[in-house]
């Protein structure tokens, strides 16, 4: 294992220091891997077109060779000269939603690297909005593979401190940008099937992708996040992906205050994500998340991590409302439950 100093700086939105982007370039040419805020959570980079340095995010996530990366790109151009093929529903979503928290898998190039795709003959790429990602890729000049910062079958980190608590002593420089808007992963769309495919929810709805596509299919593994794992759609869909240490558990709306008081008789200490403003009480440490699925995405992990720290017995979540805006909170929390 490849044990480093970790660097923590932290950049300004607005001007991102270009010394300090350029110390990061120098970093990730040499090999290293560089942690940076998305405008979904933080990825962990390294040269998307070099086999070495990929392998050392393999290395330091612990995560198994058959999940391929998300190679993150500064322009469309560069987007296109990765692939093999640039479809015209590529053009057209790459137009709608990038940059932004879309990911397109498409046939590759040989120039990216097979440890990338897991030895797969497609890659997947986003072009990410936030402006420390941007700044950092443009001036790299190559692109960057990059998975969520956080160890292999982690909680995602929406925060610098998420990443140092989980990669530090692995990743030799970490840009902080504070914690970001998204709060969950990209949604992932195949365009390698036909018709294109939803991989994984995330913030772009199905509707908003079809107002571009003419048919998207939503395999039931992904809509109702069946438990079959031999179904499911992308390596990185297994459940138990986004795992906090304490045992997390979804809980109906009409039983959850009942199953709080419960444990708490018992003489647990519990943590509750609720809609509620819950009475008090000193094993119970309780957080009122928003009924709105973009605030509530945007707050998921970090609230999660804040629970994981505390060392409860468990942590309950009251079942978020159904619905399409929905779907990727519903997919986290449903592959962190036990
Ligand atoms: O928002 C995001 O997408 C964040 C930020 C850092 O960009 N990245 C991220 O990467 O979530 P990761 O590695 O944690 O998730 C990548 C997902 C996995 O489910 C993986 O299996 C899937 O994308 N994936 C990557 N390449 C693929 C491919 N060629 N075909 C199918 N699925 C692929
Ligand atoms: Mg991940």
């Amino acid at each position: 294992m490849r044990q480093c100093e970790t660097r923590i700086y932290r950049l300004s939105l607005e001007s991102p220091s270009a010394e300090i982007l350029e110390e990061a370039k120098r970093v990730l040419e040499g090999g290293g891997l560089v942690a940076f805020p998305t405008e979904t959570v933080y990825g962990l980079g390294a040269n998307a077109l070099s086999a070495d340095a990929v392998s050392h995010i393999f290395e330091a996530k612990g995560r198994p060779s058959t999940n391929p990366l998300i190679v993150h790109v500064p322009d469309i151009a560069s987007a296109k000269r990765l692939v093999s093929e640039w479809t015209p529903e590529a053009e057209q979503l790459a137009q709608r939603f990038w940059a932004g928290p879309l990911t397109l898998v498409l046939p590759k190039s040989p120039l990216i690297p097979d440890i990338v795709t897991a030895g797969g003959g497609t890659v997947a790429l986003r072009m990410p909005a936030h402006p420390i990602a941007q700044a950092l890729l443009k001036t790299c000049g190559f692109p960057l593979a990059a998975p969520s910062a956080n160890r292999s079958n982690h909680l995602s980190p929406t925060q610098a401190e998420h990443v140092l608590a989980s990669l530090g002593g692995r990743v030799e420089m970490i840009l902080d940008g504070g914690s970001t808007v998204g709060g969950v992963e990209s949604t992932v769309v195949s365009l390698f099937h036909s018709p294109p495919r939803l991989l994984r929810p995330g913030l772009i709805t199905p509707s908003e992708l079809r107002e571009v596509l003419e048919r998207l299919e939503v395999p039931k593994s992904v809509e109702v996040l069946e438990e079959n794992e031999e179904a499911l759609p992308s390596p990185g869909m297994l459940r138990r992906h986004y795992s906090p240490h304490t045992p997390l558990k979804l809980v109906p709306e009409e039983s959850a205050y009942g199953e709080v008081q419960r444990l708490l008789e018992e003489g647990r200490r519990v943590g509750w994500l609720t809609f509620e403003t819950p009475s008090s009480h000193p094993n119970l440490s309780a957080v009122t998340m928003p009924r709105e699925a973009l605030g509530y995405a945007s707050r998921l992990f970090a609230e999660l991590h804040a629970l994981d720290a505390l060392g409860l017995d468990a942590v309950l979540v009251t079942a978020p409302p159904q619905g399409e805006a929905w779907m990727a909170v519903w997919d986290r929390l449903s592959r962190a439950s036990v």
